[in-house]
């Protein structure tokens, strides 16, 4: 188990006090003008040598992220977007760190914006999140109040931090939607490249993280990369916040150390599975969009980016839903399905189109009424999808449909058989 020493967020279930003071005496903002000192160069070193990749789904290096912005501006500003739209089904860790550890997240703000030359950063928020951008204002206030941000602060690097809320919408979380979004346009993803390091928003350099991605940044700077770099294993390091849902004694979220055993983080946070370790069924290890993973691979899982790949899955979010064997595991599907056909924004055709079309055939298939040859011809319209969108959101829908079939193709067949023995009209799942 991660030791409390160890621990980056030491407010996260909301028991101290979230407020400036509190963060300071927990040891947020404790030598930052130093660690400005050290220079751009240094951060960002410092921070590809810390192993830290991103937090938002995809895994990227955040140094190396970073260091993709140009040294010098061409006259253009340069910006930094903090990804706080969190609207991916089963991931909920980010707005712990905004309503209870805010200061982390500021400081962060501050410090990668120097790192990259930006003196304006905006934090995008999810358009659910009132109390959180309530408190996350509450706590910029109390930072542009007591001179640590703004144009003549003690750091002497001038830095203006907004909040901008979004309306709700889940693919605003993709970020060139969110830079769409953000100069108030329709939340449509753009063609990469270019891409935002060279022209993001408002056509400027820009980066966008993860919000747990910046949080994180001033801890490991303070504690430097060989701390963060010597938690989990090679390739997957640091501390992680992880969500534990669905069919669970114990829901939380819990910062545990990467790498840990998906058993160990179930027992020890999660109270374990409801009825016990055997009643498993499956789980989806980060997220909606994740494909998932039958309970018999869950017994070694490791819970890292590596990991989850290594059972055709992926880590995404370390949001972990999981399933007992009272779940309809393809009515569950079809109801992800659902989910991404409604927020598609309708762009390309093979993702308009098909996000509709696998939620219908997906729905008739949780009622028992399709053909088993549909099942191939299901695959077959996922792999046109994936890989052929603009943007991921495409990949994202057909991946869950990918891991029902890859493991529970033989439940699908038996509901069709059910239904064959026994026809009845059902109604469509609801979407
Ligand atoms: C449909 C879609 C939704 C996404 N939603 C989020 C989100 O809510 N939060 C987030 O940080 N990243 C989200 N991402 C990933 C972002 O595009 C981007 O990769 C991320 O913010 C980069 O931050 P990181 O490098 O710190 O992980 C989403 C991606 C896609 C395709
Ligand atoms: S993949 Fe889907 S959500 Fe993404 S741009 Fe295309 S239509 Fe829009």
């Amino acid at each position: 188990m991660l030791a409390d020493k160890d621990r980056i967020f030491t407010n996260i279930y909301g028991q101290h006090d979230f407020s400036l003071k509190g963060a300071q005496a927990r040891g947020h903002w404790d030598g930052t003008k130093a660690l400005l000192e050290k220079g751009r160069d240094w951060i960002i070193s410092e921070m590809k040598a810390s192993g830290l990749r991103g937090r938002g789904g995809a895994g990227f290096s955040t140094g190396l992220k970073w260091s993709f912005m140009p040294k010098q501006s061409d006259g253009r500003p340069h910006y930094l977007v903090v990804n706080a739209d969190e609207s991916e089904p089963g991931t909920c860790k980010d707005r712990e760190i905004m309503r209870n550890d805010p200061h982390t997240l500021i400081e962060g703000c501050l410090i990668a914006s120097f790192a990259m030359g930006a003196h304006t950063a905006y934090i995008y928020i999810r358009g659910e999140y009132i109390y959180e951008r309530k408190r996350l204002q509450q706590a910029i206030d109390e930072c542009y109040a007591a001179g640590l941000i703004g144009k003549n602060n003690v750091h002497d690097y001038p830095f203006d931090l907004y909040v901008h809320h979004g309306a709700g919408a889940y693919i605003c979380g993709e970020e060139t939607a969110l830079l769409e979004s953000l100069e108030g346009k329709k939340g449509m993803p753009r063609m990469k490249p270019p891409f935002p390091a060279n022209m993001g928003l408002y056509g400027c350099p820009t980066t966008v993280n993860n919000v747990e991605s910046i949080a994180v940044a001033p801890t490991i700077l303070r504690r430097g990369a060989a701390w963060f770099s010597a938690i989990g294993r090679a390739n997957n390091v640091g501390t992680k916040l992880y969500g534990i849902a669905g069919h669970v004694m114990t829901p939380c979220v819990v910062e545990e150390a990467m790498s840990i055993p998906f058993k160990e983080l179930i027992e020890k946070h999660g109270g374990g599975v409801r009825g016990g370790w055997d009643n498993l069924l499956a789980i989806i290890p980060g997220g909606a969009s994740c494909p998932v993973i039958p309970a018999d691979q869950c017994e070694d899982l490791i819970m890292d980016f590596d990991g989850c790949r290594a059972v055709k899955s992926s880590f995404g979010t370390a949001g972990v839903l999981v399933m007992d064997k009272s779940t309809d595991i393809v009515k569950a599907i079809a109801r992800i399905s659902a989910f991404f056909k409604h927020e598609s924004c309708g762009q390309c055709t093979p993702c308009r189109e098909g996000t509709g079309w696998m939620w219908r055939v997906l729905s008739r298939m949780a009622d028992g009424r399709a053909q088993k040859r549909e099942i191939d011809m299901l695959l077959e319209v996922t792999t046109q999808i994936e890989g052929h969108t603009i943007c991921a959101l495409g990949d994202a829908a057909a991946w869950p449909v990918q891991g029902l079939i890859r493991h529970f193709r033989h439940v699908i067949e038996e509901r069709i058989d059910q239904y064959a023995a026994n026809p009845h009209p059902e109604p469509v799942a609801a979407e």
